[in-house]
């Protein structure tokens, strides 16, 4: 499953990718907004950040501007991933760009026929809402898993992009059902690092190692006679 941070923060973005487990970025309108910069500015800082795909999203409703802002947002750099709406004139954008060879991410799917439309659009991903689904008292996890069984039906390469994922369980259970990519917030990902038995096990580990008295570098260099014993 690849890991997408879901943020316009480029310190966030910074300190994930320093991890190499960070395969790319989503933005959204909202996103930009709270990072208080320049749109293209802040999307080429991200850009630098991380080698794979950078959704930035469109703005306008119809196919014609929809086009003009995507040559714009295109231009900003080779990974960016013009995110369109999932609407009439989103997957005839989707299917301009992706038969000009650019990646689209069809954002705000809530059904699975959206999302079959999306994959005949020639999307690179497509980005199923499981936290707002759950959130209006659907399953946003049947979402995902009617969405495999119909790419796999027709073997669809559109990826599955598991978006508005809200906690571990959401990850867990995307992973499961074989999502391709989940995007989260960046204290999603940092959470999946936690388990309390491995800072117990740290914790009995060192105390016992603390008993034996020695070290592991420095007891290298005595032998290699790089650091004087003792
Ligand atoms: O970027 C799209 C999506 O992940 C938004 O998530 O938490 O605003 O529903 P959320």
């Amino acid at each position: 499953m690849k890991f997408f941070v879901d943020t316009a923060d480029t310190s966030e973005i910074a300190e994930l990718a320093a991890t190499g487990l960070l395969d790319g970025v989503t933005t959204n309108p909202t996103l930009i907004s709270k990072s208080g910069k320049d749109f293209i500015a802040v999307t080429r800082e991200i850009c630098a950040l991380v080698d794979g795909p950078v959704s930035a999203e469109v703005v306008a409703l119809d196919h014609r501007q929809m086009m003009r802002e995507a040559d714009v947002l295109r231009a900003i750099a080779p990974n960016v991933c013009i995110k369109v709406p999932l609407t009439v004139d989103g997957l005839k954008t989707c299917k301009a760009l992706s038969d000009d060879g650019t990646m689209v991410n069809v954002t705000l799917c809530f059904s699975a026929n959206q999302a079959l439309l999306a994959a005949k659009a020639g999307a690179s991903f497509i980005s199923p809402f499981i936290g707002r689904h759950d959130d209006n008292g659907f399953d946003g996890m049947d979402l995902i898993r009617d969405i495999r069984l119909i790419y796999d039906n027709y073997a669809f390469e559109t990826e599955i992009l598991a978006a508005s994922i809200r906690h571990p369980v959401h990850v867990l259970e995307a992973a499961r059902i074989g999502a391709d990519v989940g995007t989260m917030p960046a204290k999603v990902i940092w959470s999946l690092f936690n388990h309390v038995l491995t800072d117990k096990g740290i914790e009995g580990f060192l105390k016992d190692w603390a008993t034996t008295g020695q070290t592991i570098v420095e007891a290298i260099e005595e032998a290699a006679g790089e650091k004087p014993a003792g």
